[in-house]
Order: structure tokens, then sequence, then C-alpha cells
């Protein structure tokens, strides 16, 4: 039984590929065999549905299709129902061709029949089943927390959904089990994980969706080193049994300030080199304004390397004027590196000794081309670590079969946010801050770093977690460091610092991003791709229409009025 992949009339001869689950297999309606079967197959149109009987035989010599991969048999049909019909398909299912995104994702029904997409999804099926088989084979315990509950700390909008019996009052969908997985500690679970849906109301990209899935996972008694010891046998366990893929144990962990200094990110590509080298030292005093008045207004000076330069034009290194500008740079000076001296637009305004110097730091060699950049600390970070990213994929220096995973430790406990005028918490308001540091949170905030960790693979943060403060007056100084006051951190989380008073155990945890892994297992683009019915970017679903106007009777029910 399947669906009609293709049919081809080969004037008498009637083929069929029908299609399920697991492939494809070619069914022959021969006029000569069987003509009555003959003729109720000329009624076969694309994604009929079929139910069929018959005898699978070789096919005849020279006509095996090597392409496919039951291409040597074929079924000689005796018996066929037509189990249903279907109108014509909005695209074509057979083929690869593009369809546009809008299309498949108004009839997902029909885009999910095809095989590339099913293939996401069942390589999705299986991670989930091979990260529960090793983490209960590890001592780990599945709980469900709840979904209708109170604003959660990840920092994205809440969606909210208004309660019928409480008037007036609002349940918030969960941005993750935080609050819950550590509470489930306080009980004494000691290692909780879930595959779970989280929700943020924040703006959307290739890689972020308004409800997503995470691997959640918590544990008592435990440093860093535990958790991401236990975390790379996860994934090393997912990679080897879903991919075939042995990955290399441990990672390679490198602190914030590093990923930052050596990458402009910290969710570096390491898949590739281009490191970031600073050139500030050699131009603070250099005779050419442009440089040394950057410094001295506190900015720095970095330059990227790349090798065999002649890959670039003119054009090319000069069009990237316009390409650094989107990342608030105002330009980007280039330099091709020759035997004694370098043609480039900054040749003449440095000295033969700051250009020996760059060369040496740059360990530059003929051919080669550097690119500078001068500004504040952040523009120049931002704009190296993606042009990085852009000439890596300009020059193809990324080896798709790779599969570079990082750690990224210490980041900063706090950002300072513009607009709020206040400290916002880099990941969450209960992640502990470094020991060493603990004296600087009243006096220096900025330099405070934090347990906290991600782990980063190919450029995309799949995961974050850190180990939690779990003493009652360390949690009341980082509320204050947060602009928190008393009263407010009472009414935000007040059930989980009374449940810090009841013996709670050291913990942590982390949260992988599932949808991004299986994305970047499955090689795809888009978030969208690995999922069975995603939203659009602008976070609305074209199969159902969600989301739409209520009727003013349920308005009402809820005590509710759009204004
Ligand atoms: P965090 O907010 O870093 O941590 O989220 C963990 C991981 O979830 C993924 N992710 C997303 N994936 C798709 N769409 C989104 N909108 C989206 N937002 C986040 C990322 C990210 O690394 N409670 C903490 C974890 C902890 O401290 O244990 C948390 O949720 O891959």
């Amino acid at each position: 039984m399947g669906w009609v992949h293709r049919r081809r009339d080969h004037g008498g001869v009637i083929f069929v590929d029908l299609r399920d689950r697991v492939g494809l297999a070619q069914v022959v309606f021969n006029p000569e065999v069987n003509p009555e079967i003959h003729g109720e197959a000329h009624r076969i149109r694309s994604e009929y549905v079929l139910a069929l009987k018959g005898t699978v035989r070789a096919r005849p010599p020279d006509m095996e299709n090597p392409s496919m991969k039951t291409g040597d048999v074929e079924v000689m049909v005796d018996e066929l129902e037509i189990l249903n019909e279907s109108r014509t398909p909005p695209f074509v299912l057979d083929t690869d061709a593009e369809i546009s995104e809008n299309l498949r994702l108004k009839y997902r029904y029909l885009d999910l029949r095809r095989q590339a997409i099913q293939q996401n999804l069942i390589l999705r099926s299986r991670a989930a089943a091979e990260t529960r088989n090793y983490l209960q084979k590890n001592g780990f315990v599945e709980i469900e927390t709840p979904f209708l509950t109170k604003s959660t700390p990840e920092g994205a909008r809440d969606y909210l959904v208004p309660s019928r019996v409480n008037p007036g009052m609002f349940f918030a969908l969960p941005q993750s089990p935080q609050i819950f997985k550590q509470l489930l500690m306080v009980s004494g679970f000691d290692k909780y994980y879930q595959i779970v849906k989280c929700f943020r109301d924040e703006d959307l990209r290739a890689d972020r969706q308004p409800e997503f899935t995470q691997i959640d996972i918590e544990m008592s008694f435990v440093s860093e080193d535990d958790i991401i010891s236990i975390n790379e046998g996860l994934m090393a366990h997912i990679f080897q049994t879903v991919l075939g893929k042995e990955l290399r144990l441990p990672f390679p962990r490198i602190t914030y300030n590093e990923a930052i200094e050596r990458y402009g990110k910290d969710n570096p590509d390491t898949r590739f080199t281009l490191e970031l080298r600073d050139l500030t030292d050699i131009l603070e005093n250099s005779d050419f304004m442009v440089f040394s008045e950057i410094v001295g207004r506190g900015g720095v000076i970095k330059a990227i390397k790349v090798e065999d330069g002649k890959r670039l034009s003119r054009k090319d290194l000069d069009d990237l004027n316009n390409y650094v500008m989107t990342y608030g740079a105002k330009g980007i000076s280039w330099a091709r590196v020759k035997e004694k001296d370098w043609t480039s637009p900054i040749f003449k305004f440095l000295s033969p000794t700051e250009i020996t110097e760059i060369n040496k730091k740059m360990e530059a060699e003929e051919g080669d081309v550097i690119f500078i950049v001068a500004d504040t600390p952040s523009i120049v970070h931002d704009t190296l670590g993606n042009l990085r990213i852009h000439l890596a994929e300009k020059l193809n220096l990324i080896d798709p079969s790779v599969f570079a995973f990082t750690w990224i430790t210490e980041f900063p406990m706090f950002d300072y946010s513009d607009r709020e005028k206040r400290y916002i918490a880099t990941h969450h308001p209960f992640t502990s801050p470094m020991e060493e540091d603990l004296a600087l949170l009243e006096t220096d905030p900025a330099n405070v770093r934090a347990r906290a960790y991600d782990l980063v693979l190919n450029g995309s943060e799949i995961g974050g977690g850190s180990i939690r403060i779990h003493k009652q007056d360390v949690q009341s100084l980082i509320f204050k460091a947060l602009g928190l006051t008393d009263e407010e951190a009472r009414t935000k989380f007040g059930f989980l610092l009374d449940a810090l008073e009841y013996g709670t155990p050291p913990h942590g945890g982390i949260a992988f991003g599932f949808d991004r892994i299986i994305m970047l297992m499955t090689g795809v683009e888009s978030i969208r791709d690995v999922i069975a019915f995603p939203k659009t970017q602008r976070a609305t679903c074209l199969l159902t229409d969600a989301p739409s106007a209520v009727s003013i009777e349920q308005l009402m029910e809820l005590s509710l009025k759009i204004v």
C-alpha cells in the first residue's frame, strides 16, 4: 500500500513508483498479462492511494535502475484497489526542485510526504530516542513540568494565557523549565532531564522559533567538569548511534574572553582558522592619525589574514567596505603582502617598522592578504567575527563533513543594558558567580565572571547552562546587583527564595536546543526543516492560520477586551 509517486505510460505498459515511508517500489501494469487491471490503472494519478498485490521479480536485463534502492526489482500486479484519489497537489512532490516556502508551509501535510523532510523528522525521532537511552542508562529521571505557569527568567517576552476562573490573571508559558528543574533538585531528584517545548516571544531568525524543543538537564552535587563530561558523552552517543560519526572527546574549552579575542564572537565556528590578531600595540602611536586617534579614544585595532590572497580580486577587496559597514565599522583596510612591501591603500601612511611588525604579528607571507579594522572593541569584534565567516564561505574554507564542538566558559555574569540603564543577567539570575569574583559584585559588576558555559557546534550555540546559586544570601546579592528590590524579587521568585532555605543541594545543569542540533546533524539551513509544523518568520502558522481572532463570547468569558 502506498502513494503514487510517479506514473509513466509507456504505450501500453503502465509503470508506477509506489511510495511509503520506507521508500519506493516500481509496480507494473501489463495489458497482456492482466487487461482488466490495466484498464483500471489508467485512472491512476499522482498521489492516489493504492493497495495492490503482485509478484516481485527481477527487472529484465538492462532495465535495472541503479539510482533507486529497489531498482533491481519490480512488482507485477495481480490485484489493484484504488483506496483514495487525490487532487493535483499544488507543487510536485517527486523532485528536489525549489518550492516556495509559504506554499510548503500552507500544505505542510503534503510537504511532509517528501523524502528529504521525512528523513529529517525520522532522524530527529532517533536522536530523541538515543537521548533518552543515554540519560536513562546514566541514572536520569524524566519529569514533566507545567506549561501553565509563571513568568520564567530567560529574558525574552512571555506568551501569556488568560485565566477564565481568575479574571484579570494570566499564566505565562515557560521560556524554559529553569525554575522547576531547580526545585526538583531541592526535592532530591539529583539527575533530571526532559525533552520539552519552550516558548519565547522574540524576533525570529533562521535558527529560532517561538516554540522550540530543549533537552533540559539538571544535576545535584556537581561541578562544571561533571556536567561537561556527562554531556560530551551525550553528544558522542547521539552522533555515534544516529550518524555513525565518532566524536573526539573531550571537546576543546575556551573562555568567553578568549573566544572574543580570537574569533570576535562567543559562538565561534572553529572549523577554520582566520583568527583575529591584535595590532593595537603596534599602531597606537602611529603617524597615521586614523589609527592612533581611535586607539587614543579607547578603541582597538585588529586584523585577520587570508592565505593565498590571489583568490580575492581587487573588486572583492573594495566591496568589503560596504560589507563591514553593516556591522557599524566605518571601513576596512586591506594589504596584499609582497616580498618587500605591501600593495595597499594605507601602505604610504605606515612606517617600514610598522609594516614589518604587522607582518610578523600576522605571520604573513608573500601572497597573503591582511584585513585591518580599527574601532571600538565591540565593533571590531563584531565586524571581524562576521568577516571571518563571510571569507571562509566565499573561499570554501569550511569542510561540511566536520563537526567542530567548543565549550565556551567563564561568561560575564552581567551585561549592561543601555535601554534599561541597569545590569541584566547574561545567562539568567540563578547563575552562580565565580567564587574568586564575589568581592567584585558591588564594586565592579562588569568584571564578575559566571560559572556559566555554552556548547557551540560549527558556529551555532547549541546549548547553555550554569552552576546555580544554592544559597539564599548569594541569590539576594545577585538580585540586588540586577536592580531588583527585595519586594520585586519576592513577587517574582519568592517561592524559589523560600525553597533555597530548606536544604538546597549545590546543583547545576544545561539545556540544549534540540531543533538546532538536528538542523546541524541533517545539514539543513533552516530550523523549520526539522520541525513538523513550524511557524513563519512572522510567528504565524500558514497551515492553520494561527494566530486568529476569537469571538466576543470567548473574550467575555475571559474578562478581556481588545483595545
Ligand atoms: P538558553 O536560553 O541558553 O538556556 O537556551 C538553551 C538553548 O536553547 C536553544 N534556543 C532556541 N532554539 C530555537 N529557538 C529559540 N527561540 C531558542 N532559544 C534558545 C539554544 C540555546 O543554547 N534554562 C537555561 C538553561 C540552563 O541554564 O540550564 C536556558 O534555557 O540552542
